[in-house]
């Protein structure tokens, strides 16, 4: 039996009192949309269909490919929004699996156990609930014994049914052969004069066909997004989840409530992450490595046996033993490899530090090349911008550069040579020579003798 899916994302999401549409505010990372997108097309459905509306550009924008896009020009009510995808699957026979577009933490086997239970029931429609603790807000499930017999949206409640904790998920399994006639049949008489999906329920029960309920397992997976709050929890349900997931292959985190890791990670065993770390993007760490406290790696790749603290990198590449940090920047294009050092207070972009090389301390390197076994000196910099244009700087292999050299670009300071500290070096250095630029020291004999005295006199 075939399966379709229908995303509900037309809806502003007024409770975020945001001008970013709700389905792409960010959870983990990622704007909560796509999760809900990767999580159906672990189902293999033959067809994706999302509904838009609000801001419905910007939403298209995330969606990417293999999605059908329609349009609910007026937010009616979630009954509505399915209604828009009925054109869509005139000619389709089988399951619909219909979800909201703010509810990113429902897993794969839950649904499949959903539309399984559908199948086997023969039952117009299978319905995801939870029982949870505060279910405010959320649509209550009334029941006859084991029987759904309706929902009933918060605001249309009495005190009496608010009290009962069982939840409408907002996550259903349809038989598409009926589903459109119950829908049509929904009215908007109600609080919000919306309407609602979950009306179908009573209506296939007047119908004397079967609604089936089945309970979640695991409550936090039917949380919906509908405030800043609800966002921030299942921000942290689902970096829980990765973190765990990551702790069973073989990772330590020393603390997974305060380590930020995003869906695209990948760490391999042994490697210790200390709290206040946050991994973004894809990032992919190696066996044994030490990361943290405080580091910050957005779409980077870092080798075996490195160890990084207190550094923010972004789209770079660090090898295998190499250390860097504290308080280092690597920015775009960075690229340090096997066994180099980049020490405190040092910023990299767009430039290679050799095998086994050292930037220890307060230096900016920008559009170098930096080869093996070279010392850049504290304090040294390359000039690599004319205000204008940018300008390369090439280092090579076994180069001691002075403390606090300016290397002015373009320069290319060749194997082996050295230039004196406080130079600034304009001009290419060939190989095993020192370049030094600096005006003669003088030396005046007693000087400072005199002006303390001269100081002391004055009574200072
Ligand atoms: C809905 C359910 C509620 C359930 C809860 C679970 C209804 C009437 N209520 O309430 O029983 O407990 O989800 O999270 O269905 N949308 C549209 N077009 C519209 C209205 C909404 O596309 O005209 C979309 C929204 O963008 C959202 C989803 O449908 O992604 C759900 O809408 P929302 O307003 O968040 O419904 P809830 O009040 O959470
Ligand atoms: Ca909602």
């Amino acid at each position: 039996m075939s399966l379709a899916v229908v995303i509900l994302a037309a809806g502003e999401g007024t409770r975020m009192k945001s001008s970013v549409p709700k389905v792409l505010h960010k959870v983990c990372g990622k704007p909560i949309i796509s999760h809900v997108l990767k999580l159906v097309c672990g189902l293999e459905p033959a067809k994706i269909i999302v509904v838009v509306g609000h801001q419905r550009d910007k939403v298209e924008k995330v969606l990417g490919g293999g999605v059908e896009v329609v349009e609910q020009e007026k937010q009616l009510g979630t009954g509505h929004a399915v209604l828009i995808a009925e054109k869509s699957l005139k000619d389709y026979r089988g399951d619909v699996l219909v979800l909201s577009g703010d509810s990113p933490l429902t897993r794969g086997e839950t649904l499949q156990k959903l539309i399984e239970l559908r199948r086997r029931t023969g039952a117009a429609v299978a319905l995801l609930t939870a029982v949870l603790k505060n279910p405010t807000g959320y649509g209550r499930i009334i029941r006859d014994g084991d029987k759904i017999i309706r929902i009933v949206e918060e605001k249309d409640a009495t005190a009496k049914e608010r009290e009962n904790n069982e939840v409408n998920s907002g996550i259903y399994c349809f038989d598409n052969d009926e589903l459109f006639d119950f829908l049509k049949r929904v009215t908007n008489d109600n609080e919000q004069k919306e309407f609602y999906l979950t009306d179908i329920v009573q209506i296939i029960r007047e119908k004397q066909k079967k609604a089936v309920g089945m309970l979640a397992e695991d409550e936090t997976e039917i949380l919906g997004i509908n405030s800043r709050k609800q966002q921030a929890e299942a921000d942290k349900i689902i970096r829980k989840r990765i973190i765990y997931r990551l702790m069973d292959e073989g990772i330590t985190f020393i603390d997974p409530d305060l380590t930020f890791v995003g869906s695209d990670v990948r760490i391999e065993r042994d490697t210790i992450v200390h709290p206040l770390t946050f991994l973004e993007g894809e990032v992919l760490i190696g066996e044994g490595c030490e990361i943290g406290p405080s580091v910050r790696l957005v779409n980077t790749i870092v080798g075996k046996n490195v160890k990084i603290q207190n550094t923010v990198i972004k789209d770079s590449v660090i090898e295998d033993d190499a250390s860097l940090g504290p308080f280092c920047s690597l920015r775009k294009g960075a690229n340090i490899k096997k066994g180099a050092k980049v020490g405190t207070f040092v910023e990299i972009k767009k430039s290679e530090v050799g095998v086994d090389s050292k930037v220890p301390h307060l230096s900016y390197i920008g559009d170098a090349v930096i080869g093996e076994n070279v010392n850049i000196g504290a304090g040294s910099i390359t000039c690599n911008y004319d205000g204008i244009e940018k300008h390369k700087t090439v280092i090579e292999d076994d180069v001691f550069i002075g403390s606090d050299t300016m290397l002015v670009a373009p320069v290319k300071i060749k194997k082996g040579a050295m230039t004196g500290a406080g130079s600034a070096i304009t001009s290419d250095v060939p190989a095993e020579s020192l370049a030094i630029e600096r005006s003669e020291q003088k030396v005046i004999k007693g000087y400072a003798k005199k002006l303390r005295k001269a100081k002391k006199d004055k009574g200072n």
